[in-house]
């Protein structure tokens, strides 16, 4: 079911890119990228085919950890540009039908911020309560057993006001206290200042934090594994995830369909499960999309992904947009993650994130097949996740130097990637850009590029606006079948060619370039690692949006059957 009110929303069947400002393009040649860099490669981006760009962090900072530790939630950080440039870059965005996410950090502030500076003057300041400050345990200790992102207690001693101060993140980052009512006013104002410029919407970074246990209790010991199952053998069941976020973001929505043209909340709801993911879409009233990270973190096998996808559709509210992404500024990028740069498999990755239903994000150097570069010791940049050097173990969902996905945007072959202007050193090390980048694939339809924009344009015609239906098909091992909407996408997850029925309609994309081979009588033999997407010929009806894979009527789980592979 796709929501009929009336208000467009634009984001159903959209695909956003996340741009990493500092990495993309140096215009003024300080070896960081800038808004204006953003400017220049509007056309680009509209050339690719996306309908929105999130931009990392762009307030000002004193880059603890790269602008999450904001100083003014109200400004532009000057080394990425002015608030003219952002008010032109959002007009110019516009006139290319391309919306502007920022990227909002309500979880915690800089320790820069003036209202953590008057915080810690004194515990009468006026500020003093936007804070979690919290008397020492027995001893002196720390008042709980939680640990920030870095495996080291989350609380630091301020001596001269002796108390401590909550910070899950590093030192420089203190957690805002979500139950102090001013808090929530002094967001609503950010909100609407940025609203209020044009800007389309937000990426919510640690959208499931927020509040925090009242009574601070002790974090239970954690048994699962895996990134999302909790950190440094804890989880996080007091230090985040508290039900009372949930009202925070009921609070946003209604400022965010406030507008004419609604605006978006993206979460980045680092959470396991897809009841949990589900929760933050409320009953149509909180997130519109939230980040799902069983999907980022699963493996590019046909034995997880299709389930993790049918449990996401399955548990979301009806008429709610998934949102699909494989890579980011924190666990790195999909072509070496999912893929091993092993190019097939990057192909078949864009055509399975093009194709899902819903939403899909992109991270910059996605489209061109970018993979992870290694930054020496010497060049890392960021403070929570490398070093390693004091023999504590690193987050695992961060999977080694975040700086890694972090490096400059392959433009050309150049040595510099076409990335600075300047004759400076970029502030981290381009990867291999004399193989991969935009220059040489623009000029190649056949290259990653050419397929991604390719998808982008299927995906744009047959999407746009809705969210689809999706129908698992029944597939052998190492295959993943399914329709959306019209579409019937095959794709083979294996080193062995695999049979499968033709979809019966025309094929309008192959990720080797080449149509399947014919197999026996009506059947298609995939090669290793292809994948293709075809129109669904006399399918019946399309499945629906919003249709549960595990309620497929008995005709459809019929039709299902007659159109399984064989191998
Ligand atoms: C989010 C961001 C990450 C940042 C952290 C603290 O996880 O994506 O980059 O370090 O929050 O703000």
């Amino acid at each position: 079911m796709n929501h009929e009110d009336g208000r467009p929303r634009w984001w159903h069947g959209a695909a956003l890119y996340q741009l990493y400002v500092r990495s993309w393009l140096d215009t003024d040649g300080d070896g960081f990228g800038d808004l204006g860099g953003v400017i220049a490669r509007l056309d680009y981006l509209s050339w690719l085919g996306v309908d929105g760009i999130w931009l990392s962090p762009t307030m000002p900072s004193p880059d603890e950890d790269w602008g999450y530790d904001v100083s003014d939630y109200l400004g532009v950080h000057p080394e990425l540009g002015t608030m003219d440039e952002m008010d032109r870059l959002i007009a110019e965005a516009g006139k290319r039908g391309l919306r502007v996410l920022l990227d909002l950090v309500p979880n915690h502030t800089s320790s820069a911020h003036p209202w953590f500076v008057d915080a810690a003057a004194g515990r009468d300041s006026a500020h003093r309560d936007f804070y979690v400050w919290a008397d020492p345990g027995p001893g002196g200790a720390p008042p709980n057993n939680w640990l920030n992102a870095t495996g080291s207690p989350a609380w630091t001693w301020h001596e001269p006001t002796k108390q401590y101060y909550l910070h899950n993140f590093l030192p420089s980052q203190p957690d805002l206290n979500w139950w102090q009512p001013r808090v929530h006013q002094a967001f609503d104002e950010v909100l609407r200042f940025w609203f209020d410029r044009g800007v389309a919407g937000f990426r919510i970074d640690v959208a499931n934090g927020l509040y925090k246990d009242a009574e601070l209790r002790d974090n239970p010991a954690e048994t699962g594994a895996g990134p999302l199952a909790g950190k440094f053998g804890q989880r996080p069941d007091y230090s985040a995830n508290r039900p009372e976020t949930h009202e925070v973001y009921r609070r946003w929505r209604r400022i965010a369909d406030g507008y004419p043209a609604a605006r978006l909340l993206l979460g980045e709801t680092w959470v396991d499960g897809a009841d949990r993911l589900a929760s933050f879409y409320g009953d149509d009233d909180e997130l519109q999309l939230a980040f799902n990270f069983p999907f980022v973190f699963a493996s590019l096998d046909a034995g997880e992904l299709p389930g993790i996808v049918a449990a996401t559709l399955a548990r979301l509210p009806a008429g709610a947009c998934p949102v699909w992404t494989a890579s980011n500024h924190d666990v790195g990028r999909f072509p070496t993650r999912w893929c091993g740069g092993d190019e097939r498999k990057i192909r078949l990755a864009l055509l399975l994130l093009a194709t899902l239903p819903g939403a899909v994000v992109l991270y910059y150097g996605d489209e061109i097949g970018m993979t992870d570069v290694h930054v020496p010791r010497a060049r890392q940049q960021d403070k929570m996740s490398g070093g390693g050097d004091d023999g504590r173990p690193r987050f695992e969902g961060w999977q080694g130097s975040r700086d890694r996905a972090r490096t400059p945007m392959q433009w050309d072959g150049s040595p510099g990637a076409g990335f600075t202007a300047g004759i400076v050193t970029p502030w981290l090390p381009p990867g291999d850009s004399a193989t991969v980048n935009v220059a040489d694939q623009r000029a190649d339809p056949g290259s990653v590029l050419g397929l991604c924009r390719e998808l982008l344009r299927i995906r744009r015609a047959e999407f746009g606006g809705q969210v689809v239906g999706y129908q698992p098909l029944a597939a052998p091992p190492g295959g993943w079948a399914y329709r959306a909407g019209d579409l019937t996408v095959l794709a083979n997850f294996s080193d062995r060619p695999v049979a499968c029925q033709d979809p019966g309609g025309p094929v309008l994309l192959s990720t080797t370039g080449a149509a399947p081979a014919a197999g026996d009588g009506a059947g298609l033999v995939l090669a290793p690692w292809q994948g293709i997407v075809a129109r669904t010929a006399d399918a019946g009806p399309r499945p629906e949006a919003g249709q549960r894979p595990a309620a497929a009527s008995a005709a459809t789980a019929a039709r299902t059957k007659e159109r399984a592979w064989s191998t």
